[in-house]
């Protein structure tokens, strides 16, 4: 199923007005934030928060996701049980380096309620979850999304944040090769120097050509680049329809290939291409409403 999700803007539960700013912006997916965001003395009060500001309702057809503090933290069983029964579209798991923790949450998500259609999405942030990113990925039917996280995967390497982000390329693409593997979404970490647009707007591009599905971001100023850059061009649409027309003109003809200005076109191209033309209706079936 083909869901847009170009830009996941994190906010932090401690912040009521950033989270009561969700409602109104473009972005594909809120995570609500119970983790780093938060400070240790905030985080009981947060939860609280998000709970209440998610019963409001209000978010549209954001997706709404809720990022609880990582197994073996203190916070973690009461962050799972309450945010089971919250009504929110996934719980983000911190730090996943095993797929026995994906299988244990989804016990006790379903021991406190958790709707079946509840998804989750697993951050792959540190060395042993990317060495077991194919597993984590296929822990449970309910994983969705495998997500990135740059900031902590850079530490845990102790490598260097560098433009071209050279240091994590093999951890970017066997998080891709992941989620493919088990048919799921992947997200790309964010980009950290709100200063700096050009440079998120070249990270967007790297994330979108190496295969991410869209950019997990810390600021709404961002959203609209992620957009843009994770959505289907006019061109790529265009392209699109033109394939699918002499593909089908072709197997009219009996045959399984044919060119388009030269270049060879075969089912596998008319797939990719029936997928952004599905992303498209879905995104601007968004726009209409909202
Ligand atoms: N979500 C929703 N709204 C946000 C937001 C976010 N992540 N970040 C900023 N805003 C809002 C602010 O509340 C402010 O709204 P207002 O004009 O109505 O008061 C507006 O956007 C402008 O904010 P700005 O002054 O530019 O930023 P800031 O100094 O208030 O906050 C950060 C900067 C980085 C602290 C903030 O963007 C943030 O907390 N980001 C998320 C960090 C996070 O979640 N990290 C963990 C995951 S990596
Ligand atoms: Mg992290």
């Amino acid at each position: 199923m083909v869901r847009p999700r170009r830009s996941a803007l994190y906010m932090p539960g401690a912040n009521e007005r950033a989270l009561l700013k969700g409602r109104e912006l473009g972005a594909d997916v809120l995570i609500m934030d119970l983790e780093d965001g938060v400070a240790p003395d905030a985080k009981t009060e947060a939860r609280s928060r998000i709970v209440s500001i998610v019963k409001e309702g209000g978010y549209g057809h954001r997706e709404i996701c809720v990022r609880v503090n990582g197994k073996g933290t203190k916070w973690y069983e009461e962050d799972i049980s309450t945010i089971s029964r919250s009504g929110v579209d996934a719980i983000v798991l911190p730090k996943v380096e095993d797929p026995r923790f994906v299988v244990d949450t989804a016990g006790l998500m379903d021991k406190n309620g958790a709707p079946e259609g509840m998804k989750i999405w697993c951050m792959l942030e540190n060395a042993r979850g990317i060495l077991n990113a194919e597993k984590i990925g296929g822990a449970h039917s309910s994983v969705a999304v495998l997500t990135l996280g740059g900031a902590d995967l850079t530490k845990d390497l102790r490598a260097r944040h560098t433009p071209d982000r050279l240091p994590l390329i093999i951890s970017m693409q066997m998080c891709i090769l992941a989620a493919r593997a088990n048919g799921l979404d992947v997200l790309d970490s964010p980009f950290f120097d709100l200063s700096d647009d050009d440079g998120f707007y070249q990270s967007c591009c790297q994330g979108r050509d190496f295969g991410f599905d869209g950019k997990t971001l810390i600021h709404p100023k961002t959203i609209d680049t992620a957009n843009i850059v994770f959505g289907p061009t006019t061109e790529e649409l265009e392209w699109a329809a033109r394939i699918s027309k002499a593909h089908d003109l072709a197997l009219a003809e009996g045959k399984g290939v044919t060119l388009v200005d030269g270049k060879l076109v075969e089912g596998l191209h008319v797939d990719e291409a029936q997928r952004l033309v599905e992303l498209d209706r879905l995104i601007k079936h968004r726009e209409n409403i909202q």
